[in-house]
């Protein structure tokens, strides 16, 4: 049996995501990078794709680069499919996101969505999700506080710096990334989160849980539904 690298496992889920687009209808495309793949695997297909509602910035600009139209997610009532990655996921389908910061609009993405189809190799496939830090995108004057309220559950957070300086995302807010936490009820964590006065969004993504996810491994690439 060869062994594929995890950039190789990338591409295989990527590949295989491509049956999940609907031919002429918008498509919702998350970031990260194992969706960079999904991307360039739809190169193969752009004829039949009529714009994309994208999560990041980073997203828009490949898909533009590819000759793909990128559309408002406002210019749209909804989409059939949206394909993201996840840093983690449960075996209810419930993730985590935001490890690559773009937690905010992918919730609002995949929000708009009849389904999620999430891609990812095998190492993110978890029992119990929270051993990835948690992202959170918090307003910057509400920091301290929301810190404070995590470590009251036990959970050591940090804003995220790039070059020494809090990461300012796509929607001008900070990430704060939490360790230790155990989220065994992931839609009562969101929610409680949610609550909580200056937090935008928090990377648990249970309300817009996986419908299917497609999981690369050495064996080759398991589908799991959730309904
Ligand atoms: C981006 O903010 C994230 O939610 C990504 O979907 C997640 O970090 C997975 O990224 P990779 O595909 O790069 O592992």
């Amino acid at each position: 049996m060869s062994d594929f690298s995890q950039d190789e496992l990338k591409t295989r889920v990527a590949q295989a995501a491509l049956q999940y687009v609907v031919p002429g209808e918008i498509l919702g495309v998350g970031s990260g990078s194992t969706v960079n793949k999904f991307i360039d695997a739809l190169a193969g297909m752009k004829a039949q794709i009529v714009g994309a509602v994208s999560s990041s910035d980073a997203s828009t600009a490949r898909l533009r680069a590819l000759g793909i139209t990128v559309v408002d997610a406002n210019d749209v009532r909804g989409l059939s499919v949206y394909v993201d990655g996840a840093d983690e996921i449960d075996g209810q389908g419930c993730m985590i996101k935001g490890g690559g910061a773009a937690l905010t609009r992918e919730k609002i993405v995949a929000a708009l969505a009849q389904r999620f189809v999430c891609i990812a190799d095998a190492s993110k496939r978890v029992q119990v999700l929270g051993n990835f830090p948690l992202p959170v995108e918090v307003v910057p004057a509400a920091t301290k506080h929301i810190l404070r309220q995590f470590a009251a559950l036990g959970g050591a957070g940090a804003v995220r710096l790039v070059q020494g300086a809090p990461l300012v995302t796509d929607n001008g807010q900070h990430i704060v990334d939490v360790h230790g936490l155990r989220i065994v009820d992931p839609l009562a964590f969101e929610a409680m989160v949610n609550q909580w006065p200056g937090v935008l969004t928090v990377g648990v993504f249970a309300q817009q849980k996986a419908h299917v996810c497609l999981l690369a491994s050495q064996e080759g690439v398991q589908t799991l539904n959730f309904g």
